[in-house]
């Protein structure tokens, strides 16, 4: 492999790249192998001491029901939910065909928790750029639900780590409308900083 070639289409892909609602998804979505090279492509991320502060849950076809019932179970209890409104966030979990749950498993130690947690969102972000460049649909979700002890502890999340996201993927078939873009000369600086504290 030839280092430093320019890739015309990559940085489209970057350019162009953008989420599909995840109940906008068809299926079948990425199959097993599809998955796995998408999940590849997630741990193929910058992260400072090698310590792979990350791991991955996929749920697919029925096994995303059981997390759509662990939510409504713990809606009732965290939040004293009605039962009819927990029954209606069983859905959140179908919403489309697979789903990855990103798990942050960052610990104390020499390198900071925050460097650790930056490498989770490389590794959702990539995940997304990955399923793109295989002709899915990606989209990364938190919600009420990636904070529930109660969901965490059923998914086997030990203490202190994190839900990074439920991260769907799926078909779609037709192109996802654009959203307006931040420019980046509006958030960038190019040369020193005026008017902040000088060293
Ligand atoms: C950590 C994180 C959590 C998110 N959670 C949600 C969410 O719960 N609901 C939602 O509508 N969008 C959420 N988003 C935003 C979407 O994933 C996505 O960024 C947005 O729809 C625009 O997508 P695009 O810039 O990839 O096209 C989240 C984004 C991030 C980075």
């Amino acid at each position: 492999m030839t280092f430093n070639t320019p890739n015309a289409a990559t940085y489209d892909l970057l350019m162009t790249r953008r989420s599909v609602k995840a109940r906008d998804m068809v299926g079948p979505g990425p199959d097993r192998a599809a998955m796995a090279k998408i999940i590849a492509a997630g741990v193929r991320v910058p992260d400072h001491g090698k310590l792979g502060p990350w791991r991955f849950v996929v749920l697919e076809g029925a096994e995303r029901e059981k997390l759509g019932d662990l939510i409504a179970r713990a809606l009732i209890k965290e939040n004293e939910t009605n039962p009819t409104v927990a029954e209606k966030m069983k859905g959140y979990a179908t919403q489309g065909p697979v789903l990855v749950v990103a798990i942050s498993s960052a610990i104390e130690c020499q390198i900071p928790v925050w460097e650790q947690e930056l490498s989770m969102g490389a590794a959702c972000q990539n995940m997304l750029v990955a399923a793109t460049a295989l002709g899915y649909a990606g989209c990364w979700l938190t919600g009420w639900a990636s904070y529930s002890p109660t969901v965490k502890a059923g998914l086997g999340l030990a203490d202190g780590e994190k839900i990074a996201g439920f991260i769907f993927f799926g078909n779609q078939d037709n192109a996802p409308t654009e959203r307006p873009r931040p420019e980046a000369d509006d958030v960038t600086i190019w040369g020193w900083p005026e008017g902040g504290p000088s060293a």
